[in-house]
């Protein structure tokens, strides 16, 4: 069971699933770019055909994200991983403090690397019930003296996701968006840092995208590598050395998909239905399936869910796989079954997949 040209159900976490449309062009243009004979990967990153391409990436991200034009969007390398050492590093000094929600296994590696340079509160955690909520802030937790307090906007392993942000008032508020970035519309200006790794929703890994606020930098530290610093980047438009160029083509292409599908609005609106596709058959199962996130606190993009045993659960992965459907274990941290749903995944591969976990029911239950 495939979609459109042998195409794999993919519900891979990530990278995962690119808009069909986007491989196909850039297949069409892999030899031959614009004309110039070869491919953009073999293009000069100071050419002006590459600049043309970099520059229309920054600027649709810019419109179809609504950033104002005191914000810088860059292009980096590392992962969000590497970003977890890069903030508290240009914003945290050993007599600096920061605040942390702990919301599951990246907000863990996020708060491990900045407690190499400062003092690191955890001012909300449900790690106390496996990470199955978003907890609440109150405003009394927040901390004026902060340098900045940290989430996790969408729990990939966990399969959580935050609704509303909390108003965090003058402190700085970062947010790993890695797994829920452009899948929805939000208020850039509650964020002075937003960093992804790009291979969920907006293209292949090895981009990473940082959308940070220009007084922002100004308040960061000098005294760390150059390579380090988010000043080098912003001043030379994310072109202080040789940039993932060929990534960033992609990501440009997701870009001018997403704007042909009508826009965030579309895209989250998609989104929506597909997720529903899904949690309904799970919440009319009768317990034959059973999610891990609290209801008030699931995920649009990664839905996690168990079976009534773990052999059951390798059936049903065994089977899906045999159907066609690609990636559905849950993170080898927690086991489990992950549908992850991001921008690029069909409504008809949810669609599939539904019935596919509808008459698995039917077939196991006793
Ligand atoms: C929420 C979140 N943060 C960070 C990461 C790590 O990203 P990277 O592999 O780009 O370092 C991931 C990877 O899945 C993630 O889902």
């Amino acid at each position: 069971m495939t979609v459109k040209n042998e195409r794999a159900f993919n519900f891979n976490a990530g990278p995962s699933a690119l808009p069909l449309d986007v491989l196909e062009k850039a297949q069409k243009e892999l030899v031959n770019f614009n004309g110039t004979g070869m491919s953009v990967m073999e293009l000069s990153h100071r050419s002006k055909e590459y600049e043309e391409v970099h520059n229309a990436a920054i600027q649709r991200l810019k419109s179809l994200y609504n950033i104002p034009n005191n914000y810088e969007v860059l292009f980096l390398q590392g992962g969000a991983s590497t970003l977890f050492a890069t903030i508290p590093m240009n914003f945290l000094t050993a007599n600096s403090q920061a605040s942390y929600i702990m919301t599951g296994s990246w907000s863990e590696k996020a708060i491990k690397e900045a407690k190499l340079f400062g003092n690191i509160r955890e001012i909300a955690s449900s790690k106390e019930d496996q990470y199955r909520y978003i907890p609440s802030i109150q405003e009394n937790e927040i901390n004026d003296n902060d340098a900045y307090i940290h989430l996790t906007t969408n729990n990939t392993i966990y399969g959580t996701q935050w609704k509303t942000f909390p108003d965090t008032k003058n402190v700085p508020l970062i947010a790993d968006m890695s797994s829920d970035i452009m899948s929805k519309q939000i208020d850039i200006e509650k964020f002075d840092l937003i960093y992804a790794g790009a291979q969920k929703n907006l293209g292949p890994s090895g981009v990473t995208v940082v959308i940070i606020k220009k007084d922002f930098i100004d308040k960061a530290n000098r005294n760390i590598p150059t390579m380090f610093q988010f000043k080098t980047h912003a001043e030379k438009n994310s072109l202080y050395n040789t940039p993932p160029t060929f990534g960033i083509y992609m990501l440009g292409e997701v870009l001018k998909w997403i704007e042909n599908q009508g826009g965030l609005k579309a895209v989250s609106e998609q989104n929506e239905k597909k997720a529903a596709l899904i949690y309904d058959v799970i919440d009319q199962s009768d317990g034959f399936y059973t999610g891990h996130a609290k209801k008030d606190s699931r995920s649009l993009m990664n839905i996690t869910f168990r079976l009534q045993n773990v052999d059951l659960e390798k059936q049903f992965l065994a089977d899906a796989k045999d159907a066609g459907f690609v990636g559905l274990n849950g993170h080898r941290s927690v086991g489990g079954c992950r549908a992850s749903t991001y921008n690029a995944v069909p409504y008809e591969a949810c669609k599939s997949l539904s019935e596919f976990m509808i008459q698995f029911k039917k077939q196991n239950q006793s």
